[in-house]
């Protein structure tokens, strides 16, 4: 079956799909995306992934291109169309098509464009087995807290991750701080029990996986902090994982040559994980 992709208030074929040359997300990475799990059919977390985009937006003084109603039909028929009921959903919105000048155009109207695509699952080996993350200096900019198209910093730290052999690369601040993965959110268990991640503020993306597992955590009265974490405090700690629409909750058994706990998954971490998993499936149909 083809793909089709939403462009600018057309489906067409996914190998057709494309915007102007002279697209401000192009040219400039002036624009903002999300990414959305699909869970038997369903959005997971749908109604904080719009508010975010919603607030993305915002923060660029970039317009909505349509309201969160008609998003939302396009969403679904994006995924309905592609035949997708286990996937990810993806939007991007930019602030359009303007003769190439780095002030605001005034008169572009934004574009969006909206794909789908299959996703499987890890298997439980996999998730029981974790993945190693690396550590690299923290390069982004002072406002990591907008989920920007702008992602070249996040592109080399995976890229490094990958050519090391590793899942992920934790991201530390000048303080030797981890901030967070490339594309997920970080967590530890510290020795005495503790889930452990970084408060929100512009140094990090405020992960809506993140906020679920927070939620979760609270409903099952465990014990969690938000605070920093260094990288040696990370390498001692009990347990680590990693949070993100497409991870979900992924163990870290592994930080650059520090074996985690007895280098599998822990049993907090797993206990996250299925949380989450059942969170997932169950996700009411906020349309
Ligand atoms: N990434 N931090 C960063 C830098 C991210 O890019 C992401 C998400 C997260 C986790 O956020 P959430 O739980 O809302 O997915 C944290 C997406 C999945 C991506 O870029 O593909």
């Amino acid at each position: 079956m083809s793909r089709v992709a939403y462009v600018n208030g057309r489906y067409v074929p996914h190998g057709k799909a494309c915007v102007h040359i002279e697209d401000r997300g192009y040219q400039f990475a002036d624009g903002v995306y999300e990414v959305v799990a699909l869970v038997n059919g369903r959005m997971v977390d749908e109604g904080p992934h719009l508010d975010r985009l919603e607030r993305s937006l915002r923060e660029l003084h970039i317009a909505m291109p349509m309201s969160r109603a008609a998003l939302q039909l396009v969403l679904r028929e994006t995924a309905r169309r592609n035949r997708i009921r286990s996937g990810l959903l993806y939007m991007q919105v930019t602030r359009g098509v303007a003769r190439r000048d780095h002030p605001f155009p005034k008169t572009a109207t934004p574009s969006i464009v909206v794909t789908a695509r299959r996703l499987q699952p890890p298997s439980a080996a996999a998730v029981d087995a974790g993945v190693r993350v690396i550590t690299i200096p923290d390069i982004r900019w002072e406002r990591c807290d907008i989920k920007s198209v702008g992602l070249l910093p996040n592109v080399l730290g995976k890229q490094r991750a990958r050519e090391a052999g590793a899942y992920e690369a934790w991201q530390v601040d000048r303080e030797g701080a981890v901030t967070e993965g490339t594309s997920t959110n970080a967590w530890i268990v510290t020795k005495e029990g503790e889930l452990v991640t970084r408060p929100v503020s512009n140094a990090i993306l405020n992960g809506i996986t993140r906020l679920t597992i927070l939620k979760l955590a609270r409903e099952q009265g465990l014990a969690f902090r938000e605070r920093a974490f260094s990288v040696a405090e990370a390498k001692t700690a009990r347990e680590a994982f990693i949070s993100s629409a497409t991870s979900f909750v992924l163990p870290v058994t592994q930080i650059d040559e520090s074996v985690i706990g007895n280098g599998r998954a822990g049993s907090l971490s797993l206990r996250l994980r299925h949380a989450y998993d059942e969170h997932a499936a169950g996700s009411p149909v906020t349309a």
